[in-house]
């Protein structure tokens, strides 16, 4: 009850209330933050609890630097409603869940608000696009709704709305742990420490079938590999974390490309399957084998979308640019390196 109170007399504050007389009154400020999506090695499929949305397994992910999602938000009493823009269009289909996720970051009793989102690559695609959405939206909600909580306080916020956002929070490469009570994440290296590069072949455009959340829900429910899968993960993640403080890419290749096929094994023995590749994708792990043969330090993943991304070091970008752009079917080739983790960069 007591900590009820607390939240809402801070939320009170930070949105403008000046009517109760223990609030001070603060103008409410929009806020905009930007954040980057996160492509896993080891990857989160799976969760032990999905009411707190907790992971039934830890992940390791890389936060790149130059896809990014601008959010800005803007608590505002004159509104009748929340009112979602996503690149310049109203969307009614994302409102419920980042209405919820708001809920958590600025109280119950909060202003309506308006979200304008905007990302530079295509979005539900398999890309991350929600990881870089919620991670931009806890840093920017928070700001505007005049709070100041910690990087790991946010992290557990957006990791409620959607698990991979937590590691958005954070740049470089980041572990989200399957361990105590609640969502939490590390960071295992910094981008600058080890920048490789990743270069993502876009097969398919348009949305996916089946969205993450619920083709989780059907391969732990259904698929006989789900039990191994959620019982070797930590060996995935010894072997990864050993990599990345060893700078070793042989390894870390080894590693993400196992657990990228197993995950995939996974969802493709699940009722119904889940199969989210196309052959497009399949003619793009080829070029990545093909490279491989060639001594090309390169690798590939795949997450719930068909698009395959590969990881390299800058060195050999352009033979893997080259390689992706002349594989008949793909659509665009995108290129990142490594980036920092979701930052606030407008309050007034
Ligand atoms: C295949 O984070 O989208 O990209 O927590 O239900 O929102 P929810 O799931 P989400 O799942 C991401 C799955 C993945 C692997 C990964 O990013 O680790």
């Amino acid at each position: 009850m007591l900590n009820k109170g607390i939240q809402r007399t801070r939320n009170y504050a930070g949105l403008g209330y000046n009517s109760r007389p223990f609030c001070v009154a603060i103008e409410p400020m929009p806020a905009t933050a930007r954040a980057q999506p996160n492509i896993a090695l080891i990857k989160y499929w799976g969760k032990r609890d999905s009411h707190r949305n907790l992971p039934a397994v830890g992940s390791i992910s890389i936060t790149l630097a130059d896809l990014f999602t601008t959010m800005r938000v803007e608590f505002d009493d004159s509104l009748r409603d929340d009112l979602l823009i996503v690149n310049g269009r109203a969307n009614e289909e994302m409102l419920p869940r980042i209405r919820r996720c708001l809920d958590r970051v600025a109280g119950a009793h909060r202003h309506p608000a308006r979200i304008d989102s905007a990302s530079n690559f295509p979005i539900a695609a398999g890309l991350a696009s929600s990881a870089s959405a919620f991670a931009a939206l806890v840093v920017a909600a928070d700001a505007a709704a005049g709070q100041k909580h910690d990087t790991a306080h946010l992290a557990r916020l957006a990791g409620s709305a959607s698990g991979s956002a937590a590691r958005s929070l954070y740049g470089g490469y980041a572990e989200l742990e399957n361990s105590g009570d609640d969502i939490a994440v590390r960071c295992l290296r910094s981008a600058a420490d080890w920048p490789l590069r990743v270069v993502v072949a876009i097969t398919a455009l348009g949305p996916k079938p089946v969205g993450s959340t619920a083709a989780m829900e059907i391969s732990r429910k259904t698929s006989p590999f789900y039990s191994r899968w959620v019982e070797q993960q930590p060996l995935d993640l010894a072997e990864a974390g050993n990599a990345i403080a060893e700078r070793d890419f042989a390894k870390l290749a080894a590693i993400a490309e196992h657990n990228c096929l197993k995950m995939h094994s996974v969802m493709w023995g699940s009722r119904p399957p889940m199969i989210y590749w196309n052959s497009v994708t399949l003619a793009c792990m080829q070029a990545v084998r093909e490279l491989q043969s060639q001594g090309v330090a390169v690798f590939f993943t795949i997450d719930a979308g068909p698009q395959v991304k590969a990881i390299c070091e800058s060195a050999d970008e352009s033979r893997v640019r080259d390689a992706f752009a002349a594989t008949s079917g793909v659509k665009d080739v995108l290129a990142s390196g490594l980036g920092d983790g979701a930052a606030l960069i407008a309050n007034d």
